[in-house]
């Protein structure tokens, strides 16, 4: 039989999947991925907490030995992430204004200036948006409102081999506010010379959301502006096939719909490990969910 990523790859996609450090010791977990998956996201390693526990005191070994072991395994990398109003060091918590910008900055150039060449994409901003699709409310929107294209001009100026993407959830169903409001941002970006190359949809979907109708539609709408769109993320609850089933095809169905990355690999990875919503369970076997994806493909 095929595997996600031999299938993926017929079309010039990927197939990605999320690894936190602990699984470099996990050889159910890694004889999947080596077999299935041709890209690889940190869980944790490389957010601006892991990265630079302290001022100017850059942190790359968990990060390092992730990437390590995907490109020694034949797999690009996502990088994952760069400016955020979660998981941040605890230095920026004292800090505000143009100093906290200022440390955001620095935070870019210093890892960016790390894996400088080494990776595929960088989600530069992650979860920026509120769900009424006003910008969410964080130390960093703080900063100014342009917090978010000086992330990005800094990111490309730092590492110009690298697509630059804006990351979040919930921009999954086309009508929605907080969809509207993403898309206002890329196009107001794309308009104005703002460099940016893709946007990731985290594609979580949780008990009340369902894949909507319109995800094509949403997938589609954002490539016309001119940027390539992935599914960074990737879980449904109890791993419903239909849905899974839907998520793939609407993706092979957009040209410039360049991969999916499932948030882990088993149920047993996963950060909603009691909702079962990845394609392996708990004993490394398929599970209907994948058979739906792969014929997808
Ligand atoms: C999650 C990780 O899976 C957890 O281990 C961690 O405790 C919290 O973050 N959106 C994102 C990811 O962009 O970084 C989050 O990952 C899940 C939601």
């Amino acid at each position: 039989g095929t595997t996600l990523k031999a299938a993926a790859e017929r079309s010039g996609r990927y197939f990605g999947a999320a690894m936190g450090r602990d699984r470099l010791n996990d050889q159910g977990f890694l004889t999947i991925a080596n077999r299935e998956f041709d890209m690889m996201t940190a869980v944790n390693e490389m957010k601006p907490d892991a990265t630079e526990p302290s001022r100017g005191q850059f942190s790359f070994a968990a990060g390092d030995a992730i990437y390590n072991w995907a490109v020694q395994h034949g797999m690009r990398l996502r990088g994952h992430t760069l400016a955020w109003h979660a998981q941040q060091p605890r230095f920026w918590s004292s800090l505000s204004g143009s100093a906290l910008r200022q440390a955001m900055i620095d935070h870019i150039n210093g890892v960016m200036a790390h894996y400088k060449g080494k990776l595929a994409y960088w989600d530069v901003v992650n979860e920026a948006f509120a769900e009424n699709g006003s910008r969410r409310n964080s130390n960093l929107q703080a900063t100014g409102n342009d917090w978010i294209e000086a992330a990005f001009r800094a990111a490309r100026a730092a590492d110009p081999s690298v697509k630059l993407c804006y990351n979040d959830y919930n921009i999954e169903n086309w009508t929605y506010a907080k969809t509207q409001g993403v898309y206002n941002m890329i196009r107001d970006f794309k308009s104005r010379g703002v460099p940016i190359d893709c946007v990731g949809l985290q594609t979580h979907f949780t008990g009340g959301s369902s894949l909507p109708g319109n995800f094509q539609t949403t997938l589609s709408s954002f490539a016309a502006l001119g940027v390539d769109v992935a599914l960074t993320e990737a879980d449904v609850t109890n791993a419903s096939a239909s849905q899974y089933q839907g998520l793939t095809q609407a993706c092979m169905n957009v040209p410039r719909c360049v991969g999916i990355t499932t948030w882990g690999i088993r149920d047993s990875d996963s950060w909603r490990g009691s909702e079962n919503p990845l394609l392996f369970d708990r004993n490394s076997n398929p599970k209907a969910a994948y058979s739906a994806v792969l014929n997808a493909l």
